[in-house]
């Protein structure tokens, strides 16, 4: 069994989202955590996490969407605290590939989310492009919060940083991507702090690199980090399972 630990399954990616989590059941991926990145989609995610017992959500403003309401998100947070299935704050984070001139105002609000994560005693799911070290200094500043570093690209060293900060490493399809660099960062991970995740819609492995990315694909992944660190698919499933259930503090369906 495994968990799709980030993913957007929403409509304005999927056409039909009961067919996408069925794939996934049927290829052993029986629990899906759906991302939001904007007001609107948390909204989704929400109404989606609470029409099927396998998919949870996470609740966020990404740092692409900056000119949101982030006071709507504590209301948001607030009228869903006793909510089982809001688990993380996220996507959040981070992003100067796209959009280097807003970096004041990124940084604002990802602290501001930081804030609910720590009063609500929620992890986070952290997106840092083009911006580690800004990102590592905002972090250490909430000790008390942990979360996932969502499709990490770093170098081993930054690896080390948010390990020893308390957070997980999610791993995804550009790991089976060739010439990935990353492989030789992954590599030497400890596997009980890595996370499987898709990022669907996007990064779909190889080999359906350039196909719509689903979390039925998950197991590839899998299959792919086995390889890479010469055990089991099955010892990655029973770890990596085991990861999800201690950071986002949710039972294991499959016990
Ligand atoms: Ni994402």
């Amino acid at each position: 069994m495994f968990t799709d630990s980030h993913a957007h399954i929403t409509k304005e990616f999927y056409e039909d989202i009961d067919v996408v989590i069925k794939n996934a059941k049927l290829n052993n991926v029986n629990r899906i955590i759906i991302d939001a990145d904007s007001i609107e989609s948390c909204y989704e995610v929400l109404d989606i996490s609470s029409k099927y017992d396998n998919v949870y959500c996470c609740l966020g403003i990404h740092p692409e969407n900056i000119n949101e309401n982030v006071y709507e998100l504590d209301k948001i947070v607030e009228d869903n605290k006793d909510n089982p299935k809001f688990i993380a704050i996220g996507e959040i984070g981070l992003d100067y590939y796209w959009t280097k001139d807003t970096k004041d105002k990124q940084k604002e609000i990802l602290r501001h989310q930081m804030e609910i994560a720590k009063k609500y005693n929620k992890p986070v799911i952290i997106h840092s492009r083009e911006a580690t070290k800004d990102t590592i200094d905002i972090l250490k500043e909430y000790p008390e919060v942990i979360g996932d570093i969502h499709c990490f690209s770093g170098s081993y060293e930054t690896a080390e940083i948010y390990l020893k900060m308390g957070y997980y490493i999610g791993v995804g399809g550009v790991l089976t991507f060739k010439n990935a660099n990353i492989k030789d960062v992954i590599v030497k991970l400890p596997l009980n702090r890595l996370l499987l995740e898709t990022d669907s819609p996007f990064l779909a492995p190889t080999p359906k690199r350039g196909e719509t990315n689903e979390p039925a694909n998950i197991p590839i992944i899998a299959d792919f980090l086995a390889n890479l660190k010469g055990i089991s698919i099955d010892e990655v499933s029973k770890q990596t399972e085991k990861n999800i259930n201690k950071l986002f503090n949710i039972g294991d369906i499959n016990e």
